[in-house]
């Protein structure tokens, strides 16, 4: 047992990030989340040996993208290839869209996201935390029926290759 599995499960998102000439990039991240009401503030925690680290560091924006079940297997690739090598939207067929604050894209297939622009970046050990200001937010059409109850089924990573969702009770 690796003792950060007890944090575990946690919420999986799809981090987003671009270079200049629309040049994108996506990972999988377990590690993230809310940090203030006001202002409005996220959190992703991300090794500096990650593609999606140097671009952010560059660009100082990233998107919070979160994903259904059915996305498993995206989830898996963008966790796995780096995009150093591949480009991951094309390779796993997922549709980059513009958001309103930022350059980093959001993908159409995803249930919601949060466009952030880095406030400041913590070194954290052997990862670094970005504190995004959630500039802006959009969520897909008909999943929340109002703030708490969702209409889809969020991913969550057990740990390792484990996964799970969620039930109401
Ligand atoms: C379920 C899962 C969760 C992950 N969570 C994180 C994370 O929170 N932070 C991190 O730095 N890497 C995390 N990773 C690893 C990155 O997603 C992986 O190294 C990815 O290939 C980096 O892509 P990039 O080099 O294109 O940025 C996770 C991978 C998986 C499969």
């Amino acid at each position: 047992m690796i003792a950060h599995r007890l944090l575990h499960p946690q919420m999986v998102v799809l981090v987003t990030s671009a270079l200049p000439e629309e040049k994108y990039n996506v990972m999988t991240a377990a590690w993230c989340m809310p940090a203030s009401f006001n202002p409005p503030l996220a959190v992703v925690s991300i090794s500096p040996l990650r593609y999606t680290h140097e671009i952010i560091s560059k660009t100082g924006e990233f998107v919070i993208n979160i994903p259904g079940v059915e996305l498993l297997d995206v989830v898996k690739y963008c966790g796995s290839v780096s995009g150093r090598n591949v480009d991951k939207f094309e390779k796993t067929g997922i549709t980059p869209i513009r958001g309103k604050k930022v350059k980093a894209p959001i993908i159409k297939e995803c249930i919601a996201a949060l466009e952030c622009i880095v406030e400041r970046s913590v070194n954290a050990g052997d990862h670094t935390l970005f504190i995004g200001r959630i500039a802006d937010y959009w969520t897909r059409e008909g999943v929340f029926k109002d703030a708490y109850t969702m209409r889809f089924r969020p991913l969550l990573h057990l740990g390792g290759e484990r996964y799970c969702t969620i039930q109401e009770i």
